[in-house]
């Protein structure tokens, strides 16, 4: 199978799995369910479900466990986008080519959609096809991965950190947080879905995803300035306007792209023990840096 046919059918699979564990558009208060629907389905790369399956055909698991695991990532990630686009945060107004949720229905739903998003991506994490020592790990990656010690407090530091000069330290611990935990999250939680990884290879995956999580919010820096709002499917030019520290505003453009490539063959190095049983995730990894959006 190509990467493209892989990516593909993980791609068919979980588009699949968010549209069974979402509560359908018509289940009350529909408004609700409608907008967190429009929210989620039909778009983004679904980087993260991608990053799951991967790690979980490394360690032997289930398609089917994946697919719950997949769709609680990309639940999660889609409630800090539609809150991170909301006024009070990066006052955004379009997200994967589309109004942002509080323009195309109001604030109050954005701030509810995310909410409700967190809390169905715990309700997907807890089915039954996984069994329930699994569920009690995942559980505890996913929430460690999105709260105050990683994803939410990345966002925070990013939200303290407008208008100021951060240092290069400063700035990496931001992005680990913000983008890189659950991006690890996302690595772990498919490897913990098959057989019990052991601690070496638990090591390896974490040294890949630091790479992969550090390298995707410097591309997402890079993209930001050099591409445009329609290839991007979001307003280009947003974090100098809004005077955000990012790799591109404090190494700049050029040393951002060199630390990119660098990081991209730290994760390839990271996965040397793995040899093919590792090719997606290195597939992966090369995709994350030379995406265009
Ligand atoms: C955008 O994430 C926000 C960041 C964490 C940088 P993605 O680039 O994964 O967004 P989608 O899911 O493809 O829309
Ligand atoms: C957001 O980072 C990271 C999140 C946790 C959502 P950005 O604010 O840079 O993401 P974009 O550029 O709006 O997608
Ligand atoms: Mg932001
Ligand atoms: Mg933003
Ligand atoms: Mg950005």
């Amino acid at each position: 199978m190509t990467f493209e046919q892989w990516m593909r059918s993980v791609l068919d699979r979980v588009e699949g799995a968010l549209e069974q564990y979402l509560p359908a558009e018509s289940t009350e208060p529909a408004t609700l369910h409608q907008a967190m629907r429009y929210a989620v389905l039909g778009g983004g790369k679904r980087v993260r479900p991608l990053l799951c399956h991967a790690a979980g055909e490394l360690t032997g698991a289930k398609a089917e466990c994946l697919d719950a695991a997949s769709a609680a990532l990309e639940m999660i990630h889609v409630y800090s986008l539609v809150h991170d686009d909301m006024p009070c945060m990066d006052d955004d107004e379009l997200r994967r080519g589309k109004p942002t949720v509080h323009v195309k229905y109001d604030e109050p739903t954005a701030l509810l959609v995310g909410d409700a998003l967190q809390s169905q991506a715990f309700v997907a994490l807890t089915s039954d096809v996984l069994a329930p020592a699994q569920q009690a790990a995942l559980v505890r990656e996913l929430a460690l991965a999105s709260g105050s010690i990683g994803m939410a407090g990345g966002q925070a530091i990013d939200l303290a950190s407008v208008g100021h000069t951060l240092t290069r330290a400063q700035l990496e611990t931001m992005h680990r947080l913000k983008t890189g935990a659950l991006l690890r999250a996302a690595v772990r939680m498919g490897a913990l879905t098959g057989e019990t990884p052991d601690a070496k290879t638990l090591q390896a995956l974490d040294a890949y995803s630091a790479a992969v999580g550090l390298a995707f919010q410097v591309v997402d820096d890079i993209l930001d300035v050099t591409t445009d709002s329609a290839t991007l499917g979001k307003t280009a030019g947003k974090d100098a306007k809004d005077g955000k520290p990012t790799y591109v505003s404090i190494i700049g453009l050029d040393a951002s792209r060199a630390l990119a490539a660098q990081l991209r063959s730290d994760a390839h190095d990271a996965l040397a023990s793995f040899g093919a049983r590792a090719q997606r995730l290195a597939e992966l990894a090369d995709l994350v840096v030379n995406r265009v959006s």
